[in-house]
């Protein structure tokens, strides 16, 4: 029996696609890559954007033909998508050869869900995504030599573009106990990178008494052994002086903090309920710079956003200018029903467009000048995986976060390198081991 799993959207959903792969492979199940071979095919769904959306009706529509041909193919959807008010409806209507429809919160029902269906039943449950964050699922990890840790599922801030706190619900954070449980476990078993995952780390533990992610992220650094911690995403209105502190003193903490700008004017940072201001924003690149130089600092930006003038766009142009981020994801804003930001005036998919493209350029164009900085270095380098693009090449990631491509077999996967960079394609870094 074979199983194949496809994930759309954040490391949150790839991570929980570990979690279904776990709960699977308890039921004998292998995994497979290829649709024909499959007993059983799970869509792991995300709503961010409408193009997310799209692709994923793209993709359940296509198994059409292949169901027919084989009666018993389970077909799943789960995660975000079906948490959206009247989707699990519209998915049952639309393609009604889907046989399990389940919300982020009620993953654990997969088992009893597939043995339902041998049973011809149709399954589609959806509960509040306030789930309960002490509870644990199997995890079947896929990821070696980095293992994901959830600290926190679900989010309080409402921005106003984003459909995350109403699939996810409010935050929760998980024990402190158990966390560091899970982290030591993983260790021993010779796990080498560990990354803590909450859609805003730096709120973990406001829900429980005594606890706050400056701490926590100290006790996961400080498990003994040879091994990095990193962690996503954290939220300027979040992101504290302790937390960088705890960050410039801890060797095994990667130099690399992933934090969302999304606009670099403080009046459509307003409007999105984002909670500070460019001058803030910029404030924390500052103290970080001075305190960490060589850390790689990665944002999201979005263009777009309804209330957006050209100023505030060129504002946004001139952050990305002056923070020279050594990678940016870029997003054009899209309205998600539901959220207030889908109620206001929209800009016009042309604008929206030509924003984008200049702001890739720009972009690309940093990363690429931030790569030339690097060659003539040597940098410590985690052997993540071979690098399948290249024959006996393998790649990893410098603690500052930029992938390496260097000579190497599969048996150093999971060891630390020192690894001279000698030449940089587009933004790519490439080198020699010493
Ligand atoms: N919790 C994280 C990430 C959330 S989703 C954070 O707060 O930063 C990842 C990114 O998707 C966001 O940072 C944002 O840039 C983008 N995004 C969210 N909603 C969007 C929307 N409606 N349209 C376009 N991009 C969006
Ligand atoms: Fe969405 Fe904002 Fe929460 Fe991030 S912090 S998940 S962008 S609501
Ligand atoms: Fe998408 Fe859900 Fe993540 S909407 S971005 S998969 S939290």
């Amino acid at each position: 029996m074979f199983y194949k799993i496809n994930t759309y959207g954040c490391q949150m959903n790839v991570h929980e696609s570990e979690k279904i792969a776990g709960i699977l492979e308890n039921l004998g199940y292998k995994a497979t890559n290829e649709d024909s071979l499959a007993d059983i095919i799970l869509f792991n769904t995300c709503c961010i954007r409408e193009n997310a959306e799209d692709k994923l009706f793209g993709n359940v529509g296509a198994l059409k033909q292949l169901k027919k041909e084989k009666k018993d193919l389970i077909i799943a959807v789960v995660g975000c998508m079906t948490q959206q008010e009247g989707k699990a409806s519209i998915l049952r209507q639309k393609y009604p050869y889907v046989d399990i429809v389940l919300g982020t919160s009620n993953l654990e029902m997969l088992e009893d869900a597939i043995n339902s269906i041998r049973r011809k039943k149709h399954i589609v449950s959806i509960v509040d995504p306030t789930m309960d964050a002490d509870k644990t699922l199997p995890i079947y990890r896929t990821s070696y030599p980095n293992a994901w840790v959830n600290i926190m599922y679900g989010c309080n801030n409402f921005c106003t573009y984003c459909i995350v706190p109403y699939v996810r619900g409010r935050e929760r954070s998980r024990k402190e106990v158990d966390i560091l449980d899970d982290c030591k476990k993983l260790l021993d078993e010779g796990y080498r990178e560990i990354t803590l995952l909450g859609q805003n780390v730096d709120s973990y533990g406001s829900d429980l008494k005594g606890f706050n992610f400056s701490s926590l992220l100290y006790k996961v650094a400080n498990l003994g052994g040879e091994y990095r911690v990193r962690f996503m995403t954290s939220h300027p209105k979040d992101f504290n002086d302790d937390t960088i502190a705890v960050i410039s003193e801890n060797e095994n903490i990667c130099k690399n903090i992933h934090l969302p700008v999304q606009s670099g004017s403080t009046a459509v940072l307003k409007a999105m309920n984002r909670k500070y201001t460019r001058e803030s924003y910029l404030n924390i690149i500052d103290k970080i710079r001075k305190q960490m130089p060589e850390c790689g600092i990665t944002s999201d930006i979005m263009v777009g956003f309804p209330t957006e003038t050209n100023e505030d766009y060129l504002d946004t142009l001139t952050l990305t200018e002056q923070v020279r981020f050594s990678n940016a994801f870029t997003f054009v804003y899209s309205p998600r029903v539901g959220t207030p930001a889908a109620k206001m005036v929209q800009i016009p998919d042309e604008i929206k467009k030509e924003r984008v493209t200049k702001l890739v350029d720009l972009q690309n164009r940093i990363s690429k000048e931030i790569s030339l900085e690097y060659i003539g270095k040597t940098k410590e380098i985690l052997v993540e995986d071979i690098n399948p693009k290249y024959e006996g090449m393998v790649c990893g990631r410098t603690d500052s976060g930029r992938l390496v491509t260097f000579n190497g077999s599969s048996d150093l996967i999971g060891t630390f390198q020192n690894v001279k960079i000698t030449h940089s394609q587009s933004s790519a870094l490439f080198g020699e081991m010493e």
